[in-house]
């Protein structure tokens, strides 16, 4: 027996003296994650079983046909990734481009920036265009960039979940195909929940999470390309450098050859089946209408109580409503007092918004009429009190 001594597991004298592990129980209404839909918690909650027995195999393809549907497409490769949204971001970087090649980057918030500092570490050649925080590109500004650049790859977020902005996508798989250049979108607050046609627009490549559109929790990252995509994979002159991430590998677990990869988490696949079987089961058009009911009225219910929002009405994105906290309230002590008193989480503003906007999110089972409501009805009676001076309009 060694003769080294057990390290306690933190600073309590007695290692065995945590509680049952337990979390309060919230109502995310922030930039995601958003509440996972009880019937996916069921799904999680069942025992794991092998990550290639022949009913987790039919599990997989169940996964990857209900994902074509939320999609749009019949791409062949549609998998889920595991790991959060930046997992999938990360291999759409690192499967598409070589070192030196070029990608052109439409960047407009907090998460266009990821994409380029994923991309720089790839070491492509990044060319970045730019745009406010609240703004959208429109498809002549992306047109004149994609022929002046003649990049591989052109890469922009649909729905930016840092400003609340919905970037129109229609046209640009056009001009991309004119250009020889892949068409590549970040899905992450879009999937299941906004109209997305990944075929019809010609998107070669996108990516989502699983937290937000699809009422899950955080954990997969599903992922769609298509025979474009999966040209330029086969093409490729170098090894992918990332391993975990290697499409090329992972397509031998997720194709029809089901080679092991690494450990399938398989718990967040059987809660991901169950996100997209109630996705199938309601319809996506439903579902897309009811997302934008949902956060029309909490725009005007926001409005009719004085609040402006970020983004004009032209681009704003129904999961999530960005409204510009006024000069005299404490958008941080508001915010904690929906946490602690109301266990209401919504968000603050990310980089240069930080302080200067709240972000509300409805995504997937989150995005009710009881929720606007609840929420309208608690900044009616409580922003009052944090106004550091009353105000005409409150
Ligand atoms: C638009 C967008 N892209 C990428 C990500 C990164 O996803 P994750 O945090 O799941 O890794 C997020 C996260 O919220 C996002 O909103």
């Amino acid at each position: 027996m060694t003769e080294a001594k057990l390290i306690s597991s933190s600073i309590k004298e007695n290692h065995t003296d945590y509680s049952k592990t337990s979390v309060p129980n919230r109502l995310l209404l922030g930039p995601g994650p958003s509440n996972a839909h009880p019937e996916v918690l069921n799904a999680l909650s069942m025992n794991p079983i092998g990550h290639l027995d022949e009913a987790y195999l039919e599990l997989m393809s169940d996964v990857q046909n209900l994902l074509r549907y939320a999609w749009q497409c019949n791409n062949r490769l549609t998998l889920p990734m595991s790991g959060t949204g930046s997992a999938a971001m990360e291999a759409s970087i690192a499967n598409f481009i070589e070192e030196g090649e070029k990608i052109l980057i439409a960047k407009k918030g907090y998460f266009g920036d990821r994409l380029v500092d994923m991309a720089s570490r790839y070491k492509a050649n990044v060319i970045v265009i730019e745009k406010e925080w609240g703004d959208a590109f429109t498809l002549d500004e992306i047109q004149f960039e994609i022929e002046k650049n003649k990049p591989s790859v052109f890469a922009i977020v649909h729905a930016e979940t840092s400003t609340g902005v919905l970037q129109p996508l229609q046209g640009i798989g056009d001009i991309c195909r004119k250009n020889d250049c892949l068409f590549l979108v970040d899905a992450v607050t879009s999937l299941g929940a906004l109209e997305l046609f990944v075929e019809d627009w010609k998107i070669d490549l996108a990516y989502s999470c699983s937290q937000k559109g699809l009422s899950c929790p955080p954990g997969l990252s599903p992922l769609t390309i298509n025979d474009r995509a999966e040209e330029k994979l086969r093409n490729r002159k170098t090894k992918v450098p990332n391993w975990y991430l290697d499409l090329s590998l992972l397509n031998k677990y997720w194709g029809s050859d089901r080679v092991y990869h690494h450990t399938a988490p398989v718990n967040m696949n059987y809660a991901i089946r169950e996100g997209l079987r109630l996705i199938a089961n309601e319809g996506l058009e439903n579902i897309w209408n009811r997302h934008l009911e949902n956060s029309n009225n909490l725009c005007s219910g926001l409005t009719e109580l004085g609040l402006e929002l970020h983004v004009s009405s032209a681009y704003r994105l129904p999961t999530l409503t960005t409204v510009k906290i006024p000069g005299s309230v404490d958008g941080d002590a508001f915010r904690n007092h929906l946490l602690k008193n109301f266990q209401i989480e919504i968000g603050n503003g990310l980089g240069s918004l930080s302080g200067k906007i709240w972000r509300i999110g409805l995504m997937g089972y989150n995005s009710k009429k009881e929720n606007v409501d609840r929420l309208l009805n608690i900044f009616d009676t409580e922003l009052k009190k944090f106004t550091f001076f009353q105000s005409a309009t409150f």
